[in-house]
């Protein structure tokens, strides 16, 4: 109930308004998001590089509904991912960035997907030149079928362009067959959003056992799993089946979220194992927030003592 609460919340333009005009939502914020700009993207990406991980960088903000912000969003992808070159962290993929299609237009009204192809296409061709990747976040259930066209369409001319499968999907283990091919990169995650009951698991252990079965697709499969999950179950019956599937550590990375378990991603790293970091940054954190907080109750309990601790 709490979790359906809070991700109707994460839509509302009212709570978000009021939430992101509070100051003291910030020391929770910071959590969870490197900085509001690209300086701060950079420093924390080089600080966990230097540690062994690996980064995603996100610029945060998603439902676009104006075709120059969308524009605007893959301008920033562009200068970001320059960056990263000049400053030598793209190098073997470490620092790639993850795009939300609705970020870059795909929900405009006018041409949505042709705008959200031409802007991916960009940050793509950015990233090619950089010696790195794109990853393209799924979203709500509503996108997920466009968001795999437009992969597909863009894979033609950028094989390595990494899509995300969720497992609380009912459709996840025939996409997963169908993308576990040689050099597709596929992310896996259970899914931050919700789904109406004939397209999405409810329970969680229906939602985990799916990531299961999902897992062991991709890693028996010919591409480059992106297994990104913080459920220490799933982490350890990964370690089994990459192994069954006779996969060799750096062929599939392990992903989590900046400020999350970060002392399982210095063990795994340590391990020898991949492990890369999904650090958003930017002003508009409010929907990652929320998602963040529905997550894990005890994230909402932090937030409301530091909106209540002025009071
Ligand atoms: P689960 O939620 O069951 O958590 C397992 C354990 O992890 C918890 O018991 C807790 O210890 C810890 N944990 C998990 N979330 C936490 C939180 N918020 N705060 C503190 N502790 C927490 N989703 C999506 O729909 N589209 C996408 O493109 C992506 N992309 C993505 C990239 C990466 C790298 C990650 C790690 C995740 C995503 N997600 C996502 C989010 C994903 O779908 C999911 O909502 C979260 O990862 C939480 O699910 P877990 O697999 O961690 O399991």
């Amino acid at each position: 109930m709490l979790r359906e609460a809070l991700l109707a919340l994460s839509a509302s333009n009212q709570a978000r308004a009021l939430i992101m005009a509070t100051p003291l939502t910030r020391g929770v914020v910071a959590r969870f998001v490197a900085g509001e700009t690209a300086d701060d993207a950079l420093a924390v990406s080089a600080q966990l590089i230097a540690d062994g991980r690996m980064v995603t960088i996100d610029f945060l903000g998603e439902d676009t509904t104006d075709p120059d912000q969308a524009a605007l969003v893959a301008d920033e992808y562009v200068r970001l991912l320059s960056r990263l070159s000049a400053e030598g962290l793209a190098s073997h993929g470490r620092a790639e960035v993850s795009v939300k299609p609705t970020a870059v237009g795909l929900g405009l009204a006018d041409h949505g997907y042709k705008r959200a192809l031409a802007n991916i296409a960009r940050v793509a061709a950015a990233a090619r030149n950089a010696g790195t990747t794109v990853t393209v976040d799924m979203e709500d259930n509503s996108r997920v079928e466009a968001t795999l066209r437009l992969v597909g369409e863009l894979r033609a001319d950028f094989p390595d362009l990494g899509c995300v499968i969720q497992s609380y999907l009912r459709r996840s283990a025939a996409d997963c067959r169908v993308l576990a091919v040689a050099g597709s990169r596929v992310r896996l995650c259970k899914g931050a959003y919700q789904a109406p009951e004939d397209v999405g698991l409810s329970s969680r252990d229906e939602v985990d056992r799916s990531y299961a079965r999902c897992m062991r697709i991709l890693l028996g499969g010919g591409g480059y799993p992106m297994l990104a999950t913080h459920d220490p179950r799933l982490i350890r019956i990964a370690g089994t089946a990459a192994g069954l599937a006779g996969r060799s550590p750096d062929s599939f990375e392990y992903q989590m979220l900046y400020g999350i378990r970060p002392a399982e991603q210095a063990r795994l790293a340590a391990s020898g194992a991949k492990v890369r970091v999904y650090l958003p940054y930017g002003s508009d954190w409010y929907g990652y927030l929320v998602r963040r907080l529905a997550e894990k109750p005890a994230n909402l309990a932090l937030f409301l003592r530091a909106l209540s601790s002025r009071h």
